[in-house]
């Protein structure tokens, strides 16, 4: 089973960018901390970044296609990338968003995601321990649904 985790635009910046809001880990350390778990879980995982809303297409409609799950982190794609939600619709797979932050906290514009509609669910504010929080979920999911097919 493999478990496909994206994340979008300025992710790749974490660790200096605004640690108060998204915490102190920078990408790379936050990715074995996925990987790590995905290997406790038994699971496969691949890890793309792009700064571009069409390469995050691109990996859905490529690399994603063999995978059972999808963990999203559109960052400020959330609000407004379009092309990229109907990528995701398109895949048909059980797909969870994460925030870092609480974006239901934030700006009003943050409040809104365009994904709310073809995602199973989201995690917000629980910062790196989402993308795990996530992980579980979709390996437990797509678990139970194996064992009742
Ligand atoms: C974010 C929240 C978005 O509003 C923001 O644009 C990001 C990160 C988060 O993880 O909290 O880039 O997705």
């Amino acid at each position: 089973m493999k478990i496909i985790v994206i994340n979008g635009p300025n992710l790749n910046m974490l660790g200096t960018r605004d640690p108060a809001l998204y915490g102190g880990e920078n990408l790379a350390e936050i990715e074995d901390r996925i990987r790590n778990r995905a290997g406790e879980l038994g699971v496969d995982v691949e890890i793309f970044q792009s700064n571009h809303e069409g390469a995050l297409v691109d990996c859905l409609q490529g690399p994603a296609r063999d995978a059972a799950g999808v963990v999203i982190n559109a960052g400020a794609l959330t609000h407004y990338g379009l092309s990229l939600r109907d990528a995701l619709a398109d895949a048909h797979l059980p797909a969870v968003e994460v925030h870092l932050s609480n974006i239901h906290a934030r700006e009003e514009f943050r409040r809104r995601s365009v994904f709310g509609e073809v995602v199973v669910g989201q995690i917000a504010g629980l910062g790196w321990r989402g993308y795990l929080y996530a992980l579980e979920y979709l390996v437990a999911h797509l678990r139970e649904q194996e064992e009742g097919a």
